[in-house]
């Protein structure tokens, strides 16, 4: 019997149901566990995944090369400066041979046309390592560490706070909606996230039960959040905005005072990943000597407290992109969700 996911590609959330995605966040806790009791799960066994990355990558790229070698999977990391792709070669082509010889192909971006166009034409799973607009494997890693820390999703309310429009807050709204998680956009209104995005959030609101804020009120914004979210104010590809953002979005930093003030004693604090909480980046320093400020979208404070779940949030990205691999790849017995 072929399961619900078997050779599905993962671009963005909204093309799973809530089940689905229910069902990749608890398979990757059910990894993790096998993993720390060092139960083997070579669900790949002899398979070969190609990693696709137009933009650069800590977390995404060593999840998938580490996930792939305990599933017993090849990963090859394909470099945009090392293959063909967009000098010489189309998309659409690339995807064809490389689907010929890789089991399934992950790809980080700029636009999401382009990992649609590969989905398109491989053959084979393509799995989104972020785009411009969405960051689906990033949000199977959050919302399974909000649910270890609190046992449920369920009613729980994310407050996202920074730059209301990016990849990562795009997909929080429309992963939380789905999953019935309260989602609150705290942002500058000129940053706020596209009204479709806003829409679509709403339509799924309404099925799952949640609320959803958008709104420039910090205050009003972070009460009652369980959990407080940021990222950074400059995302890749928009790296002449500093100066733009650093003004803008100020009021928006999380620290203690932030933490605090949300009206419940276990906020936790949640970041993709990387972040700007001191001066020890290049692009730290920069806005250190240019504007006069040693922390960016979140203090160090903050960002060391015990409210920080950051570096559970970073392993869980290996769990969960081994959930999605192997549901997608593993020809797993999953009959329904
Ligand atoms: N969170 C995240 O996607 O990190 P990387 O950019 O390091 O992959
Ligand atoms: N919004 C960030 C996320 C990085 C994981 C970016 O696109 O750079």
């Amino acid at each position: 019997m072929k399961s619900v996911f078997q050779k599905r590609s993962f671009l963005k959330e909204k093309d799973f149901t809530k089940e689905e995605l229910m069902y990749l966040i608890d398979f990757s806790a059910h990894l993790k566990d096998m993993k720390k009791k060092g139960i083997p799960h070579r669900y790949l066994e002899g398979k070969n995944i190609a990693l696709l990355f137009e933009k650069a990558s800590t977390r995404t790229r060593s999840a998938f090369t580490t996930a792939s070698i305990d599933l017993g999977a090849h990963p090859e990391y394909l470099g945009k400066n090392d293959i063909q792709i967009g000098k010489k070669e189309s998309i659409e082509d690339t995807a064809k041979v490389l689907g010929r010889m890789f089991d399934g192909i992950e790809f980080r971006g700029f636009k999401q046309e382009s990992v649609e166009l590969l989905a398109e034409h491989a053959g084979v799973p393509v799995w989104n390592g972020l785009t411009d607009e969405w960051h689906p494997t990033q949000m199977i890693a959050d919302y399974l560490t909000l649910k270890e820390n609190f046992g449920k999703l369920e009613g729980l309310t994310l407050a996202y706070t920074g730059d209301g429009r990016n990849n990562v807050a795009n997909s929080l709204l429309v992963t939380g909606a789905i999953l019935g998680v309260n989602v609150h956009i705290v942002s500058p209104e000129s940053l706020f996230p596209d009204q479709e995005i806003v829409d679509l959030a709403k339509d799924y609101a309404e099925k799952s039960g949640s609320q959803i804020l958008v709104t420039d009120d910090v205050k009003k914004g972070v009460k009652g959040a369980d959990a407080l979210y940021t990222d950074v104010w400059v995302s890749m590809g928009e790296e002449d905005k500093f100066e733009e953002r650093v003004n803008l979005l100020k009021p928006y930093q999380i620290n203690m005072a932030m933490l605090n003030n949300t009206g419940k004693d276990e906020t936790i604090l949640l970041h993709c990943l990387p972040a700007f909480h001191d001066t020890q980046t290049e692009y730290g320093k920069m806005v250190e000597e240019k504007f006069g400020e040693i922390e960016m979208e979140v203090t160090d404070k903050a960002f060391r407290s015990k409210h920080a779940r950051q570096f559970d949030q970073a392993e869980n990205r290996m769990h969960s992109i081994k959930a999605i691999m192997a549901a997608t790849l593993g020809n797993l017995f999953i009959p329904h969700v």
